[in-house]
């Protein structure tokens, strides 16, 4: 089976990019991540990447840049690597269409929140509060295609309902969604891939 080439662009943490490389070092994930991009060098996924032996890029937004010039120079860096799939994972920019025009239908994005709901960022947190205000009884997780400069509305490719429990912390909830983003998110790039594999077959 060809493994999928890929790269991840990630601005924190890089959890979900420690999942995609243990599916890949573990053989359960066809794929091969040429590189991770971060928009700051203070992510600790760069460290993540390098213990792994990946390549990495710090590609910070210079103050005298506009959102357009930085996305078209970010998309020139990703194009080098010819990424099958660019995965949004922890990646805390939004993209504007002179980054996303550049790979049609190929890049995906995690997004902790069930489709439509608590787009943009703290979502989890949000949540929680909407639990608290018994406004909702359940919260969730979703990977989507990102086609156009739509905030966490693109496309969905999968998603999951995280529950939550009237005595949960918001560290508590924040602990299980981020595990079901680890799964989540390796299942559905794989199932992408092998959609792809078949579609070109
Ligand atoms: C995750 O909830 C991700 O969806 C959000 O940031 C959190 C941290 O992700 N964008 P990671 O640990 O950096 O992968």
């Amino acid at each position: 089976m060809k493994k999928a080439s890929l790269v991840v662009m990630i601005s924190g943490n890089g959890s979900n990019l420690q999942a995609i490389i243990d599916a890949i070092q573990a053989k359960n994930l066809p794929a091969e991540i040429k590189a991770v991009i971060s928009n700051t060098r203070e992510a600790y996924g760069l460290e993540r990447a390098k213990q792994a032996g990946i390549p990495t890029t710090i590609k910070a937004k210079r103050k005298d840049q506009d959102r357009e010039q930085y996305d078209a120079e970010l998309a020139d860096i990703v194009k080098t690597h010819q990424p099958d799939f660019v995965i949004l994972a922890g990646w805390m920019r939004i993209l504007t269409m002179s980054f996303i025009s550049a790979f049609p239908n190929r890049i995906i994005n995690l997004h902790p929140a069930l489709p439509g709901t608590f787009p943009g960022v703290h979502a989890i947190e949000r949540a929680w509060q909407a639990y608290q205000n018994k406004e909702i009884s359940h919260t969730g997780v979703m990977v989507h295609l990102v086609p156009d400069e739509g905030v966490d509305l693109g496309p969905v490719l999968a998603q999951k309902v995280v529950d939550i429990y009237p005595k949960d912390t918001l560290e508590d909830l924040e602990k299980r969604v981020h595990h079901c983003e680890h799964e989540l998110l390796v299942e559905t790039i794989h199932k992408t891939i092998l959609q792809t594999e078949e579609n070109n077959a």
